[in-house]
């Protein structure tokens, strides 16, 4: 049979493939700008059909219907990663959260510890040898595809072809449903002056001929407008959004000294607006990768010069930095912030910079505290921790004593907090 025949034997409705999936199972969602969307809404259409499927996934954009409390008994989520739409029903006991570090969330489901009864994926349109491209995400989503017992997939003709090791083939897909639904966009970040100038410090940090990680939001982009007078750039990172478009218009990224997959922009998932969707598409220069490959500390470290940019929510005077909680409430997840931290340590030339605003809730809050708060998990530990950046400049803490790692963090806190930080810093390291 050709894929071709083979392709039209498995075409289901969306309704139809909902109801393969059985009550007590374990179902894995295609990520973030890749979420399935008419599965998953016949899925909750007709709740009352399961019970007790779990829904494991890091990153979920659209509504997250399954996450409602009118799902109780027939979803239940499993976060590895905590976003928008599913931080309520975490923080209300609604769904559960696993601590998990990205680059480990294919081996959690190859090596038994959550055995993926469902992978439900959303995949390009087949090219003439019946491949389909995981498009946008190829990070856990086309591992949880290799090791599911059963694969649905809506094939969106609005899917981009992303190149990489980022394929299916039609005989791998159990039920096929077509679709045409726009992606998911996110919208772009607004870069106020603190962005701009925290932006500035970190491009400090950049030298010509090196590689990057950033993450996303303001911070990340803010960075990228200082960095047009650079030369020779690379992209080794997590995920890249709209940002880095200009600089490579621009002949700024080029690859060309990157001491891992020259001349490619590696990436094991994208989000952002439809001209980035357009722009990656068939493009050869973007190359995806499984999160295993992509954020494992061993493959980054082979980047020389690579730059890591994350940023945080508070910060201790002994460089414990707290990424993904505020308190006891798991605000985020630590996602490939440990990764990149390990693996630009590792790397030559490797620099890792943990970026934030000096101060949270509208300046009420110093981010930098002599103490974390009581119940906060820490994400980056003091061992790991190389540069933090600020508006007011720049602490490396590497290789410095407890009191120099702590003077150093008082110097770019803000200026209203100082005084508080020199009494807790007096208090410690001063008295007998
Ligand atoms: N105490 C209390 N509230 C705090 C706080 C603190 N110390 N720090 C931040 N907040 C609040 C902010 O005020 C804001 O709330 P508001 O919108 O009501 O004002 C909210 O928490 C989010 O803070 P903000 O810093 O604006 O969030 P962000 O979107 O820039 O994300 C992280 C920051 C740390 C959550 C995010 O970078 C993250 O998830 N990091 C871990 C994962 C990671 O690094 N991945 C790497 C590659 S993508």
């Amino acid at each position: 049979m050709s894929w071709k025949q083979d392709y039209q034997k498995k075409l289901v409705s969306a309704e139809q493939a909902a109801q393969t999936i059985p009550s007590n199972s374990r179902l894995v969602l295609g990520h973030a700008a890749s979420t399935p969307i008419d599965v998953l809404k016949a899925m909750t259409d007709s709740k009352e059909r399961y019970e007790n499927v779990e829904i494991v996934h890091m990153l979920c954009l659209g509504e997250g219907r399954y996450l409602d409390e009118d799902m109780k008994g027939h979803f239940r989520h499993n976060a590895l990663f905590v976003g928008g739409n599913s931080r309520k029903a975490v923080s209300q006991n609604q769904a559960d959260y696993t601590p998990c570090f990205f680059n480990e969330v294919p081996s959690l489901f190859k090596e038994g510890r959550l055995p993926v009864d469902v992978a439900l994926i959303q995949v390009s349109h087949p090219d003439e040898d019946g491949n389909c491209s995981f498009g946008l995400s190829s990070d856990y989503t086309k591992p949880a595809a290799e090791c599911a017992s059963l694969v649905i997939a809506e094939v969106n003709d609005q899917m981009p072809r992303v190149h990489g090791d980022n394929f299916i083939h039609v005989s791998e897909i159990d039920h096929i449903v077509e679709t045409s639904n726009p992606l998911y966009e996110i919208p772009l970040p607004r870069i106020g002056d603190v962005e701009k100038a925290i932006g500035e410090n970190c491009a400090k940090l950049v030298d010509d001929g090196a590689t990057l990680q950033l993450g996303i939001g303001a911070i990340p982009d803010a960075v990228l407008l200082f960095l047009k007078d650079k030369k020779d750039l690379g992209i080794h990172t997590e995920m890249f959004s709209d940002g880095i478009l200009e600089l490579i218009e621009a002949g700024v990224v080029t690859g060309n000294k990157k001491s891992l997959h020259p001349g490619k922009m590696i990436s094991t998932f994208l989000m952002g607006s439809k001209a980035l969707y357009d722009f990656v598409d068939d493009n050869p220069a973007v190359e995806l990768y499984p999160v295993d490959y992509v954020n494992n500390p061993a493959v980054i470290m082979q980047n020389e010069n690579i730059v890591s940019i994350n940023s945080c929510i508070q910060i201790d005077l002994m460089g414990q930095v707290v990424s993904e909680t505020i308190g006891l409430k798991q605000f985020s997840g630590v996602g490939g912030q440990v990764d990149y931290v390990r693996g630009a340590s590792m790397a030559k030339g490797g620099k890792s910079i943990i970026a934030i605003p000096s101060t949270a809730s509208k300046g009420t809050l110093s981010r930098i505290v002599p103490f974390i708060d009581e119940g906060s998990a820490v994400t980056t530990t003091r061992n790991d921790v190389h540069f933090i950046v600020t508006e007011f400049g720049i602490a490396e803490l590497k290789g410095k004593t407890l009191k120099q790692r702590a003077e150093a963090l008082i110097g770019v806190a803000h200026p209203d907090f100082r005084e508080d930080l020199i009494q807790a810093f007096n208090k410690r390291f001063t008295q007998a």
